[in-house]
């Protein structure tokens, strides 16, 4: 098994198990802040659930430990591919044959998790730690600050950018690779992270002129 995850076939793999564990919180996340659109009562109603809910509070841990898999694995797997490739390849064409989104995962990446440490500053941590009566006010208040609301969005195009290539990415290396659903998978990446991009990118901005 250790011998598994040390070669970078397992690595790989379990990126991509880690990633699409991922691609499904993200999903249910955004469907949860979605509701803040409703109003105040309707997201507090949200949050309440999301803070009491037993399977949720099973899945939370294992969510952070998700997140903190696919982010070391994601970094060791970079430094193996730089190590074994010690001269940069010739740029014979590189655009030709993959896309930035795929040269640049690592980069994406660094940028989502720089971006998670200021989220779970943000809201995570004064939610567990402090009594806040009213989440909607926490979250809403915050893309009141044009800095907060910048810096957010910045981080949901990164996102949008890292899903483009890590969704269609995630299935074919776990499994389907057939010919035939190739393009299938390639639109359903398009469509899942624009939506996902789109849809935090929408939060951020209304809340922010609203
Ligand atoms: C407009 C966009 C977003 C809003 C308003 C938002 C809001 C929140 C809130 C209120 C919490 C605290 C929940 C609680 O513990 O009760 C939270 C937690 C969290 N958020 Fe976000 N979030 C956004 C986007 C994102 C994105 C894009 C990611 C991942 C790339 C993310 C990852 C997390 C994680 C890992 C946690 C901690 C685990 C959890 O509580 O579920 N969030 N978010």
């Amino acid at each position: 098994m250790s011998g598994y995850f040390s070669s970078s076939v397992g690595r790989k793999f379990f990126m991509a198990l880690t990633g699409l564990f991922l691609v499904f919180f993200l999903l249910v996340h955004l469907i949860a802040n979605l509701t803040l659109f409703f109003g105040a009562d309707s997201f507090n109603a949200t949050a309440e659930f999301m803070g009491t809910n037993p399977v949720i509070q099973v899945m939370q841990p294992l969510l952070a430990l998700g997140f903190i898999a696919h982010i070391i694995t994601g970094i060791i797997l970079e430094l193996k591919n730089n190590s074994s490739r010690p001269i940069k390849y010739t740029k014979n064409n590189v655009g030709a044959n993959s896309t930035w989104m795929s040269r640049n995962m690592i980069i994406t990446g660094l940028m989502i998790f720089a971006f998670l440490a200021l989220h779970i500053i943000n809201y995570f941590i004064p939610i567990k730690t402090t009594h806040v009566e009213n989440h909607y006010e926490l979250v809403v208040g915050l893309f009141k600050n044009p800095i907060y609301a910048g810096i957010y969005v910045l981080a949901f195009i990164f996102l949008g950018l890292h899903l483009m290539h890590g969704f269609q990415s995630s299935l074919t290396t776990t499994g389907i690779r057939q010919e035939k659903y190739q393009k299938c998978i390639k639109t359903l990446g398009t469509i899942y992270s624009l939506v996902v991009a789109l849809g935090f990118i929408s939060i951020a901005v209304w809340f922010h002129f609203a």
